[in-house]
């Protein structure tokens, strides 16, 4: 018989397709984002391209984070974290958004920008516009010798390996380990963060490769909720917190690979409008990893299934309260809250991809949607 040779089969390695290959890979990129940068023999985080000393970060007011799609939900993230344990005010804008607001940018302007590519054209077009203000940009990208990697004044790679597939997964992973490497990284230049805390987070972070893949192993449950859902016209994911942004994460996951209709709401907003929308049978995904928020969010939970809704919730491990109320709970394994989006995310990545397929779509290469854009 002939033997063809297709060399795309070969580079996606015994995956039906590019994407859930690089979910698979996420692990793996998880840990070559840490290693050389911290490590359990030091106190000190490494980073070889950044420069910024302590006198310099003294000088420092603010930090903008700018960034597009993906890139600007890690940002979110970012903002979170920075805030949380370096102490210093962030703002996390939409790339294309960003240049049109006559933002504050000055000697004292921290901007860091955040693109897999390093040629999203918004992004670069805000990097090049902060520098003429007088701003130190740090890049986190994918891309070595990239347009944002040459313009930049300092870097962070994300080691995530190419990533082929429209919909980003492990490029996004690895911008949210960069978040906390950087976060880390200016607590401790700033000495707003004890050795002991910095020790917990770093321990906790360099356990993470392991438990995205003992997640990657329930993905069977993942595709029987997407088995049961994907016909639907509509899907809605909320949370609090760092839930809420990875909410946005997950629902535009959906949207790019199945063009489901799909919303994220801060859960508190329900009341506010979107359980106006909420009618028999419709799927909600509720993100409820952070422990200080659970209740709450439990209690928007109960709201949206008085109202019909079929919820996939999403909970840490130990949170036996959150299958009582719901249909389906996938377990993340217990973490830091802090670090909750890194496991959080690949359900939901999973679901958009087992959802795409049920729907017959094509999971690489969406309809419309290019992996980087770089005109306006
Ligand atoms: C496109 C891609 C997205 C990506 C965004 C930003 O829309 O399809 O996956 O998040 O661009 O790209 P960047 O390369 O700047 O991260």
């Amino acid at each position: 018989y002939n033997v063809t040779w297709d060399a795309q089969a070969a580079e996606k390695g015994g995956y039906e397709h590019f994407m859930i290959k690089e979910i698979h890979e996420q692990p793996k990129a998880i840990r070559d984002t840490m290693t050389s940068r911290i490590s359990k023999d030091s106190d000190e985080v490494k980073l070889d391209d950044i420069t910024l000393t302590a006198e310099d970060l003294k000088n420092i007011d603010k930090i903008f984070i700018v960034a597009c799609g993906t890139a600007y939900h890690a940002g979110m993230v970012g903002k979170y974290v920075i805030e949380k344990l370096a102490r210093i005010p962030v703002e996390v804008d939409i790339a294309s958004e960003f240049r049109y607001r006559k933002p504050i940018i000055n000697g004292k302007t921290l901007m860091i920008v955040i693109s897999q590519s390093g040629e999203t054209a918004d992004t670069l077009a805000a990097l090049r516009e902060a520098k003429a203000q007088g701003a130190r940009v740090i890049a986190v990208t994918n891309v070595v010798g990239s347009s944002v990697a040459r313009e930049a004044d300092n870097l962070l790679y994300t080691w995530a390996g190419p990533e082929i597939a429209v919909a980003s997964t492990k490029a996004y992973v690895t911008q949210l380990i960069a978040m906390y490497i950087i976060a880390l990284y200016l607590a401790r230049l700033n000495g707003s963060m004890p050795v002991e805390e910095y020790r917990t987070i770093r321990d906790e972070m360099l356990s993470l490769p392991e438990k995205a893949e003992e997640l990657l192993a329930k993905k069977e449950e993942v595709q029987k909720f997407a088995a049961q859902n994907f016909m639907h016209k509509d899907i809605f994911y909320l949370g609090r917190g760092l839930d809420y942004t990875v909410a946005l994460e997950g629902a535009l996951k959906i949207k790019e690979i199945s063009y489901l209709h799909a919303e994220a709401f801060a859960a508190g907003e329900l009341k506010h409008g979107p359980i106006a929308l909420i009618e028999q049978g419709t799927p909600v995904i509720a993100l409820a990893s952070q422990e200080d928020l659970f209740d709450k969010t439990l209690s928007n939970i109960k709201e949206v299934i008085t109202r019909g809704a079929k919820v996939l919730a999403i909970a840490m491990e130990g949170k036996k309260d959150a299958e009582k109320s719901v249909d389906e709970v996938i377990y993340i394994p217990k973490t830091l809250q802090l670090l909750a989006p890194v496991l959080e995310v690949i359900p939901l990545q999973l679901l958009a991809y087992y959802t795409a397929v049920q729907r017959g779509c094509d999971v690489d290469k969406p309809k419309n949607l290019a992996k980087s854009v770089t005109v306006e």
